[in-house]
């Protein structure tokens, strides 16, 4: 008997499109693993005034604008979660941590818990606080009552890119390719790893 799709929520904050190419490229490759995919990013919270001292913030915020932001039913809907942050001062961005304080009534209701959830963070220093970033965002997940899927050294792309508890990268800059050939397939990996063991899960 067919098994139903992994149902899989990519829900990311991105200022300057970092996070948003690895977002997107995770959405690609859990598609190809045969999840269902929601990928959305969350609200900007910054003030215009910031917003508009980095004309990389300002193009982002266009070529997303018409895209469907995370809603707490994108949460109840998935069976496994995958978050995406940039580093902020070693920490998640305010704004996704905003959209995840916005779950308390599905916490209270115990629709958090019982998921998979990992995590995805681009910082613009190679010890800028990528595992602190993500450690960070575990906290939370511990108290949802969710299940951690850490990548480890599950693959040899690990070795390379170097993160075992999600996937990280440094910012590429100005560059016309903002996910590098490591991260891309570092997201690869995390992404089917967390569609099938999900899968697993729900079998
Ligand atoms: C307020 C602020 C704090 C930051 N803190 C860090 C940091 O602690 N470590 C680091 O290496 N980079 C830091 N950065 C850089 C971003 O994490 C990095 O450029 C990231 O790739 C941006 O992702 P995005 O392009 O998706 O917005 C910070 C940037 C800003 C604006």
């Amino acid at each position: 008997m067919m098994s139903d799709p992994v149902k899989l929520a990519i829900i990311y904050y991105s200022s300057t499109g970092t996070v948003d190419a690895m977002a997107r490229h995770a959405a690609t490759m859990a598609e190809k693993a045969g999840a269902e995919v929601r990928l959305r990013h969350v609200e900007e919270l910054a003030p215009d005034d910031v917003v508009a001292t980095q004309d990389e913030w300002v193009e982002h915020r266009k070529a997303v604008a018409d895209e469907p932001t995370a809603v707490p039913d994108d949460v109840v809907w998935a069976d496994a979660v995958l978050f995406g942050t940039p580093t902020r001062f070693g920490n998640v961005a305010s704004q996704l941590k905003q959209f995840i304080d916005t779950l308390g009534p599905q916490w209270g209701e115990g629709k958090l818990a019982d998921k998979t959830y990992a995590g995805f963070t681009a910082a613009k220093t190679m010890h800028g606080g990528h595992e602190s970033t993500l450690l960070a965002l575990y906290n939370t997940i511990h108290h949802f009552g969710g299940i951690v899927v850490p990548p480890g050294y599950t693959d040899d792309i690990k070795f390379e890119e170097g993160n075992p508890y999600g996937v990280s990268q440094v910012d590429q800059g100005d560059s016309d390719e903002p996910l590098t050939d490591t991260a891309s397939e570092a997201l690869t990996h995390l992404v089917n790893r967390l569609v099938t063991i999900t899968g697993k899960l729900n079998s």
